[in-house]
C-alpha cells in the first residue's frame, strides 16, 4: 500500500456537489486556468492548499518558497482578475466561480490585493521578459488578486480521455490495489522519447510502478496538443512497457514554463497522488534558455528530506550513444558528442510537423507515427 502522507498531512476534499448556493448574488468568470486549479486544491491535488492565495501565502511563496505556516511551496495558486472587474467585489463576499456560464465553485473572499508582479515574474519564472510564456500569462491575467478558501460544487464534465483522469484518493487507492508500495512519478508535456523511456525505465528497476503522468492543461501553443500526445502514450505503452508496471494518468493542470520552481510543485503534487519518488531530468519544466540545465534538482538542495517528503531521482541529459549502442548519459558513456543522438525538441517538432521521421534512436517508431498523423490531422481542420 502506498503509506506516503500528502504533503501537510492530511488529503484535502473540497467538492461538495450540495453547497447552498441559493442566497449568493454575484459571480466572477474564471479562466481556463483557474477552474483547473479550483479542481486541483478541491480534490486534494494541491494539499494542504484550501483556496487561492491570501496576500500572506502569496508573499511568503513568491519570497520564500513556502506558506506563512512555513510548509513548502513553490508557485503562486492565485485568482487574478483586471482592474475593472475588481471593484465589484468586497471582502467577506462569497462568489460563484463560473466557466462558460456554469458554476464550479464559490469562493469566500478573504483578502483583495495588488500584487508586486514585476517581483512575482523575478522570484518565480527568474525572469521578467514578457517573451517567457508564463510570464506573459501573468501579465494578462490580472492585476488584482482575490483569496480566500474554496468549494467545487461541480466536477468538470471529461469529453476527452475520460478514463484516464483520477483524483488522488483514486490513484493511491489503484496503487493499494496493485500492491505498489514504491511509485514513481513522471510529469511530461511531451511525447515519450527514448530518454524518457529510458529514465522512467531506470527508475522502474527499483521501484514497483510507474505514473505516467502527462500534463494535459493548457500549453503553449507550439507544445504538441494533449490528444496526439495520449494517443502516442497509449501505443508505447502496449508494445513496450509491462502493463502490471505502469498507470497512465493525466495531470489536468496549467503548465507553467516555471522550470526549478515547478519543479517543487510538480513533485509535491505527485506525492498527494500517492508517488514515493518523481523523477527531474534536464531542464525540467523549461522552456527556451531561461534555465540551467539542472537548476531544477539543485533547487531542492534547500530543503530537507523530511519536509519535502517524497524522494527525488534525478537523471542528467540522456541520449542514445552509437558507441555504447544504447541510451546513456555522461555519467555512463565515456564517448565523444559526436556518437551521441541529441535532438532539441523544437527541431523534432519542425521535423514532425513537416513529415519527416526522426531516427529510431530518438523516438520509437509507432510514437512517430502517431505524431506525424495527428499533427497532420490537425492541419487539415485548421
Ligand atoms: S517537462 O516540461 O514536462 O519537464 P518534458 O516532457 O520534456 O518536459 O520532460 C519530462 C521529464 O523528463 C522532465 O523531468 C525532464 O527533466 C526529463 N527529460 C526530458 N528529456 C530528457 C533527457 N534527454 N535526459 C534526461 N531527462 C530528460
Amino acid at each position: 500500500m502506498s503509506t506516503i502522507l500528502p504533503h501537510g498531512g492530511t488529503l484535502i476534499n473540497l467538492y461538495q456537489p450540495d453547497f447552498d448556493i441559493t442566497t449568493i448574488q454575484k459571480q466572477i468568470s474564471i479562466d481556463q486556468t483557474a477552474l483547473s486549479d479550483l479542481e486541483l486544491i478541491a480534490t486534494g491535488a494541491y494539499s494542504p492548499l484550501t483556496g487561492f492565495f491570501t496576500q500572506k501565502d502569496y508573499e511568503n511563496v513568491v519570497t520564500n518558497m513556502r506558506l506563512s505556516d512555513g510548509t513548502i511551496w513553490s508557485l503562486p495558486i492565485t485568482l487574478p482578475l483586471h482592474e475593472e472587474e475588481a471593484i465589484h467585489y468586497s471582502v467577506g463576499e462569497p462568489v460563484l466561480l463560473t466557466y462558460k456560464g456554469i458554476a464550479y465553485g464559490v469562493l469566500t473572499i478573504e483578502d483583495i490585493y495588488r500584487p508586486d508582479q514585476p517581483k512575482e515574474a523575478q522570484e518565480v519564472y527568474k525572469t521578467t521578459d514578457a517573451a517567457h510564456p508564463g510570464v506573459q500569462k501573468l501579465l494578462q491575467r490580472g492585476s488584482v488578486y482575490l483569496g480566500g478558501p474554496i468549494q467545487l460544487i461541480r466536477r468538470i464534465e471529461r469529453t476527452q480521455f475520460a478514463d484516464f483522469y483520477f483524483d488522488p484518493i483514486e490513484t493511491r487507492q489503484l496503487f493499494q490495489e496493485k500492491g505498489w508500495k514504491n511509485i514513481v512519478g513522471f510529469q511530461t508535456r511531451n511525447p515519450v522519447h527514448r530518454a524518457h523511456e529510458y529514465i522512467q525505465k531506470t527508475a522502474l528497476e527499483i521501484v514497483d510502478g510507474l505514473l505516467l503522468n502527462p500534463l494535459v492543461g493548457e500549453t503553449k501553443s507550439d507544445d504538441i496538443p494533449a490528444d496526439v500526445r495520449m494517443e502516442s502514450y497509449e501505443v508505447l505503452l502496449k508494445d513496450y512497457y509491462p502493463a502490471n508496471r505502469v498507470q497512465l494518468a493525466v495531470f489536468p493542470a496549467a503548465m507553467r514554463y516555471a522550470g526549478p520552481r515547478e519543479a517543487v510543485f510538480h513533485a509535491i503534487v505527485r506525492k498527494n497522488y500517492g508517488c514515493t519518488h518523481f523523477i527531474v531530468g534536464r531542464d525540467h519544466a523549461g522552456v527556451g534558455n531561461y534555465y540551467g540545465t539542472y537548476d531544477a534538482q539543485k533547487i531542492f538542495d534547500q530543503f530537507t528530506q523530511e519536509e519535502i517528503g517524497i524522494t527525488l531521482l534525478f537523471f542528467e541529459h540522456s541520449f542514445y550513444c552509437s558507441k555504447c549502442e544504447g541510451m546513456a548519459s555522461s555519467k555512463t558513456c565515456p564517448h565523444d558528442q559526436e556518437h551521441h543522438v541529441i535532438l532539441s525538441g523544437t527541431k523534432v517538432r519542425e521535423m514532425l510537423r513537416a513529415g519527416e521521421v526522426p531516427p529510431s534512436t530518438f523516438s520509437r517508431k509507432e510514437v512517430i507515427e502517431v505524431l506525424i498523423r495527428g499533427l497532420k490531422a490537425k492541419e487539415t481542420v485548421q
